[in-house]
């Protein structure tokens, strides 16, 4: 990690200074529920940290997608309360989109108090990384923490343009385990290193698999982009979801993968998505012309299963079927469960953000994987070797 962190900073910068921290609350709701808070737990060792050496804690955050101006389905109150619950200590939240006001409410805090400001994208200029939204929000902190590993992708005004006013401008201690994690595996992984690719769209994963290949020593494939690859193979995919325009390009990788890039031998189908009554396995090359793909069968999965069994580093984005449906939920699970199984061998298991998290979360083997990230879309970005604009911005520790 080339980034100064909160903890390349001496107390006495924190004690009694104001740290405006950049979190990713962006957590489901159903009404005012949160249904899955791990991304406000993530935060809380950052937050915890500042609070312990008598820092104030000035939380910014973004919720959702609401363009630019206040949205009341996309407030960050139902955050306030579940952070109060989980620090076991007050939290104020300050709903105003009047940067002026959230100042003087920053101005007010005490050592060791918190303050979470309403959702950064309720203000204009947010998403377009505007300077003078940046240099307001610079004002809210004596120093400046990005600990937004989820949001890191984006060049935002809270999330990258803030920190060129802001100085220091370091990470926080969940940015740092993410870039730690994700970045040790893709630079120096103990071998055998598998990765294993699922999800709908072979176009969302085609740098990965790029960025990837060279990298791995083996990539297992699955999820509906696996027919892409059947049809590039002269294989019948039925009513399967087969993105026609990346046909050459899925035979253009074929060709140059070798032996490393590994297709279901099996797959689940059913006669549509909302048929699962209906659903039985067949081998590849009996996909019926009337029935679709939706998750890869058992012998794929018992291989698959093995080959995570036998590696010592593990990364994982993407689910294998239509995880949300049971009947096309077993692919997934067993991958998660043999990640599990390799954990406890030993192995350096990363489940990378987004569906795949949420299916090992649903099977209650989140604790049983090394690292499981925060951060979908940023984590598919690191590992297509993208730069981070989050990270960039923040000042190298040789500096
Ligand atoms: C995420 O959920 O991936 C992050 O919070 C980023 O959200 P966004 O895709 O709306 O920028």
């Amino acid at each position: 990690m080339d980034k100064k962190t909160v903890r390349d900073l001496p107390d006495s910068q924190i004690r009694g200074k104001r740290a405006l921290v950049r979190c990713d609350f962006n957590v489901p709701l159903e009404g005012a529920r949160i249904t899955d808070d791990s991304r406000i737990q993530a935060s809380l060792p950052t937050i915890r940290y500042l609070i312990e050496r008598g820092g104030r804690v000035v939380l910014l955050s973004h919720l959702g997608r609401p363009k630019g101006k206040p949205d009341a389905k996309y407030s960050l109150q139902p955050v306030a309360i579940r952070l109060e619950e989980l620090l076991g200590k007050p939290v104020q939240f300050v709903e105003t989109t009047d940067t002026d006001e959230a100042i003087k409410a920053s101005h007010s805090l005490k050592d060791g108090e918190v303050l979470l400001l309403e959702n950064t994208r309720f203000l204009g200029g947010e998403e377009q990384n505007d300077p003078r939204l940046s240099r307001a929000l610079a004002e809210l902190g004596d120093y400046y923490v990005n600990d937004a590993f989820g949001a890191a992708h984006r060049a935002h005004s809270s999330t990258a343009g803030v920190a060129a006013h802001l100085k220091p401008a370091v990470a926080g201690l969940l940015l740092e385990k993410e870039l730690d994690y994700l970045g040790k595996a893709l630079a120096s992984p103990k071998r055998p290193f598998v990765a294993i690719l699922g999800g709908a769209k072979i176009s969302g994963k085609i740098d990965v698999i790029e960025q990837m290949l060279p990298k791995v020593d083996a990539m297992l494939v699955g999820g509906a982009m696996a027919c892409t690859f059947f049809r590039a193979m002269g294989l019948e995919t039925g009513k399967s979801l087969v993105e026609e325009d990346r046909v050459d390009m899925a035979k253009d990788i074929l060709d140059r993968a070798g032996t490393k890039l590994i297709l279901p031998h099996d797959a689940i189908v059913a006669p549509a998505m909302d048929q699962p009554e209906r659903a039985h396995a067949v081998a590849r090359a009996a996909i019926p012309a009337g029935e679709g793909v939706f998750d890869i069968g058992p012998k794929t999965a018992e291989s698959y299963s093995r080959a995570i069994a036998s590696a010592k580093t593990v990364i994982w984005n993407g689910p294998m079927g239509v995880a949300e449906t049971p009947a096309f939920a077993r692919g997934t699970e067993a991958i998660a469960k043999a990640m599990a199984d390799a954990t406890a061998k030993g192995a350096v298991t990363i489940v990378g953000g987004g569906d795949s998290a949420a299916a090992v979360a649903d099977a209650g083997l989140s604790e049983r994987m090394s690292h499981v990230s925060t951060g979908g879309g940023a984590s598919l970005e690191f590992l297509e070797g993208k730069p981070l604009p989050g990270v960039e911005a923040l000042e190298d520790r040789a500096a």
